[in-house]
């Protein structure tokens, strides 16, 4: 071993990351005959179905935390549900059977299927605030971006310390309307941007990456996705902060209730409050780092990434398997 630990120090121990990516496999396998159907909840029902089957034989006793909502309205991986086989550690799972359900319906590219799971008790609990503003980069922006700076300050920033040119940072954000003055702010300051039209899990993680071609991934998403999106952050050596933004007063009272500080920038340690995070996705369509679910003869093939931050591991995970034994 590296770095000063000895052979006898190195005690491996399971990687969950490695068991859970076979239910976002199985999502991503049985959410692509509706790719391109127009029709995001069957497609989204058929993932939770496959997803939520393949977690009941993983090594650990989850609470779903970020599910397809509350029991009355979802009726798999709703939020409080147990899953796993009630064996192994304590923790908190954040599932997202379909991260892009109107791409997987419409057939375009960045839709993912995702877990993310944590210890216990530690991933942030939003209070039903739907949306966060986000910033999240890879590991030479930590200490030098920060969402409390103009977006201007911030490429001018990474520019700098990447040794390049403004106008080769690139920055994702989903094209919304709620966007226009960031992304105008983002092309007088010389960068380009990449508009999302959905997925900001993806684009997150992807601006995470170390050898990522996009530099920054900005602005407001779900918050669901945001704390999803900082167990892969711990993997990938990236930052990622937050702002809760409530979407209206119902919900800016919600939060003021459950004693949320508006104000307050949530860095990636409190978005989840653990070292050991792990995170898997498998493409559904193809995404910057994993193809969408392919066929290959009588094999179909899958495309995941999988990741764990205790071990600083991330790993592409490429499976064929038998047409005929998903039948
Ligand atoms: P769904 O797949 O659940 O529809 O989410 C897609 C998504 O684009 C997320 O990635 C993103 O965080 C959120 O929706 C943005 O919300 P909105 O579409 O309201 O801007």
């Amino acid at each position: 071993m590296t770095d000063g630990l000895s052979l006898d120090d190195w005690q491996p121990d399971r990687n969950l990351a490695m068991e859970l990516v076979r239910a976002t496999e199985a999502a991503a396998v049985r959410a692509t005959p509706f790719v391109g159907r127009g029709d995001k909840n069957s497609a989204d029902g058929a993932a939770v179905d496959a997803m939520r089957r393949f977690l009941s034989t993983v090594n650990m006793n989850g609470t779903v935390v970020i599910g397809e909502g509350e029991k009355d309205d979802a009726p798999w991986l709703y939020n409080g549900e147990q899953v796993g086989n009630g064996q192994g550690a304590d923790c908190d799972v954040a599932v997202d059977p379909i991260d892009g359900t109107s791409l997987t319906a419409a057939g375009r590219p960045g839709a993912l299927s995702v877990i993310a799971v944590a210890d216990r008790g530690s991933m942030y609990d939003p209070s039903a605030v739907f949306y966060m503003d986000k910033l999240v980069c890879g590991p030479d922006g930590v200490g030098v971006v920060d969402i409390r700076k103009p977006i201007g300050e911030n490429i001018r920033a990474l520019a700098k310390v990447k040794g390049v040119s403004t106008s080769d940072i690139r920055v994702a954000v989903l094209d919304r309307p709620r966007h226009e003055q960031l992304i105008a702010e983002i092309r007088e300051a010389g960068a380009g941007t990449r508009l999302l039209l959905d997925g900001d899990v993806a684009g997150g993680v992807n601006a995470a990456r170390y050898d990522a071609n996009i530099d920054l991934c900005v602005g407001i998403g779900g918050t669901p996705e945001g704390i999803i999106t900082a167990c892969a952050v711990k993997a990938l050596g990236g930052m990622i902060q937050g702002q809760l933004k409530p979407r209206d007063d119902d919900e800016l009272q919600k939060a003021i209730d459950a004693g949320h500080d508006l104000t307050r920038i949530l860095e990636a340690d409190d978005l989840v409050a653990s070292d050991n995070t792990y995170f898997v996705a498998t493409g559904i369509t193809s995404a910057e780092f994993v193809d969408g679910v392919s066929r290959r003869g009588p094999f179909i093939r899958t495309d995941s990434i999988v990741m764990r931050s205790h071990s600083g591991t991330i790993r592409r995970v490429i499976s064929d398997s038998l047409i005929s034994r998903w039948a």
